[in-house]
This record gives C-alpha cells, sequence and structure tokens, in this order.
C-alpha cells in the first residue's frame, strides 16, 4: 500500500477526518476530505463528528479546531508548526498592552494563541474582518491585534482608528511593492491579487484583496487571464487546477527563490500526518479553562459569519 492507501486505511478504521489548508502541499489538498480556509476550515472541524481530526495547518487552527469540537481529539502532525504572527504576541505582553487601553474592545485575528483569545471580544478571519469590526458601534475603541497590516486595511476601508498590535506575517510582510510594480510593467495585462496580510504599499497596488478562498474565488470567476498572486504559494495548485487556462505569477520573496512558503505550513508531510494519526501522538490539549474562555470570541465571529452570510 502507498501512503495515501495506508492513511485511508486508517481514518475509517479510526473514524478520522483530515482538515488542510490552502498553503498545504498539492499532495495533502489532493489527500484531505476538506481545504480550505481559516474560517471554512474552523466551520468544518465544529461540525464534524468524526472521532479525530488530524489538522493539516498550523497550531492555532488545530487550537481553534479544539476548542469548537472539544470531544474530538485533534491532531496536529508537527506541533512546531506555529505562526509568525501568534509568536508576535504572547499572552504576557498583550495582558500590559491592553492595560494601556482600559476602555477598549478586543477585535483579534484567529491567527493567534488560544490564550489570547481568552482576552478578546471577538475573533476574526481574513474573509469576515471587515464585517466582524463593523459589528461593534462606530465610537467603540477598538484594539486590533496581532496583524498591523490587516489592522491597518481594515482601519483605511472602514474609517475607523483601531489601535493596532505590532505584529506581521513573516511571509507575506517581505514581499516588496517595488518587485510587484516590475512584474506589472513586464505583464501589462495580469491583474494583481493580494492576502491582507502584506504591508499598504503592496495592498494599495492590488485589483482584489482578500483571504484565500476570495482570491481562489476571484481568479476562478474572473474573465481575466493572468494574474499576479501575493500570497503564499501553496494557493496556487487549487489555482491552477480551477482554471488551467489561466497563467499565474506568484510574487517572489527574494531573488534567489521564485517561490513563496510558509516554513511553519510546510512543515507538515504526508509522513507526519500517516505517523500521527496511527499512534494518535501530537494531540492538541488546552485547560478546561483556555478551551472556555477562548471559546466565547471564536462563538461570536461564527455567529456573525453566520448572519451575514459569509458561512
Ligand atoms: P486565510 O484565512 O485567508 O486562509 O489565511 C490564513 C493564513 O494564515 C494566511 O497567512
Ligand atoms: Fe502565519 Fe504567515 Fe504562515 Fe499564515 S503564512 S501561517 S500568517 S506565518
Amino acid at each position: 500500500m502507498n501512503l495515501v492507501e495506508k492513511i485511508n486505511k486508517l481514518k475509517k478504521e479510526k473514524n478520522a477526518i483530515i482538515l488542510a489548508h490552502f498553503y498545504q502541499t498539492a499532495d495533502i489538498q489532493d489527500m484531505a476530505d476538506f481545504v480550505g480556509d481559516s474560517l471554512a476550515l474552523a466551520n468544518k472541524a465544529k461540525e464534524s463528528d468524526a472521532e479525530i481530526i488530524v489538522f493539516a495547518g498550523v497550531h492555532f487552527m488545530a487550537e481553534t479546531a479544539k476548542a469548537l469540537n472539544p470531544n474530538s481529539m485533534v491532531l496536529l502532525p508537527d506541533l512546531e508548526a506555529g505562526c509568525s504572527l501568534a509568536e508576535s504576541a504572547p499572552a504576557d505582553k498583550f495582558i500590559k498592552f491592553k492595560a494601556k487601553y482600559p476602555d477598549h474592545k478586543v477585535v483579534s485575528y484567529i491567527n493567534c494563541t488560544a490564550e489570547l483569545k481568552t482576552m478578546t471580544d471577538v475573533v476574526c478571519t481574513s474573509s469576515n474582518a471587515l464585517q466582524i469590526v463593523e459589528s461593534f458601534d462606530k465610537d467603540e475603541k477598538i484594539i486590533f491585534a496581532p496583524d498591523k497590516n490587516l489592522g491597518g486595511y481594515i482601519n483605511k476601508i472602514s474609517g475607523r482608528d483601531m489601535v493596532l498590535w505590532d505584529g506581521t506575517c513573516e511571509v507575506h510582510d517581505i514581499l516588496e511593492a517595488e518587485r510587484i510594480v516590475q512584474m506589472k510593467i513586464e505583464n501589462p495585462d495580469a491583474l494583481l491579487v493580494a492576502h491582507p496580510e502584506c504591508a499598504a504599499p503592496v495592498l494599495e497596488l492590488a485589483d482584489y484583496i482578500g483571504s484565500t478562498s476570495g482570491i481562489l474565488n476571484y481568479t476562478l470567476t474572473t474573465d481575466n487571464k493572468k494574474f499576479i498572486v501575493a500570497t503564499e504559494s501553496g494557493i496556487l495548485h487549487k489555482m491552477k487546477n480551477d482554471s488551467p487556462e489561466k497563467e499565474f505569477l506568484i510574487v517572489p520573496s527574494d531573488e534567489t527563490c521564485s517561490c513563496n512558503d510558509c516554513p511553519y505550513m510546510k512543515l507538515i508531510t504526508m509522513q507526519k500526518i500517516y505517523d500521527c494519526l496511527l499512534n494518535e501522538t501530537n494531540q492538541i490539549e488546552l485547560s478546561d479553562e483556555v478551551m472556555k474562555k477562548s471559546l466565547v470570541p471564536i462563538e461570536r465571529m461564527m455567529e456573525i459569519s453566520k448572519k451575514q452570510n459569509i458561512i
């Protein structure tokens, strides 16, 4: 049996499912039961009746799945699969920051630890951040953490003035506007799509800004034949499958590398998925208190997203 067959056999025996993010490698996306953006994956985890959820993604996603589905065993194939945004906002530092703004509500991007979510009023993802922020009264004072690029972009399009935590995604923040301008000059027929974790000068150039699923939907439904893509390279797999006749140019992160990989997402491999499912290792554990408290702002996000037909 090859690895895919072995994983499928184990899945049946153990009543397990595999959830994967769009930044996973093509083999993992092809084998997963569901591939999605952060919000869709959280929703899938919540609705799942599987006994085991193997999360092919990063730590904060697996923690969110555990909080939403505490009775399932949630396995992360490599526990080192973190996220620079989550790491930028340790709970002890955030408590001190928050204390400076006692009259502010907290909106946290889902890319943060469960502990940070316990200090949050409503969680958001890149596909619902605007609607979540706009669910607060216009004069409500808000701290947005931990992504200053997403927070700055939401400030701009909503006209708010949220206080921003100084965190960035190490993959998106280094994409350079100058390089994109050059790509646009060389490809005047291409549209630029960008994830809102990119820095403001990149977002200013974009024809479309959205979550991974938003970007995929845009490239699929827009007639244009060529796109410059400012996000992680894993997204190209579905993009090319959905629109084989279109051309996609990924924005390279530096001179030597034409790829643009998240080092945390790419820690997950087929072998690690098999191993953790076989041995039931790498379980996500949250204390009862963190689980209970972090679930409140996550559930608020789910409610608002349902009302607004985002999920
Ligand atoms: P999405 O919610 O758009 O899938 O983004 C997740 C992420 O980590 C982007 O870097
Ligand atoms: Fe975190 Fe950036 Fe990787 Fe997404 S791409 S998981 S935000 S480090």
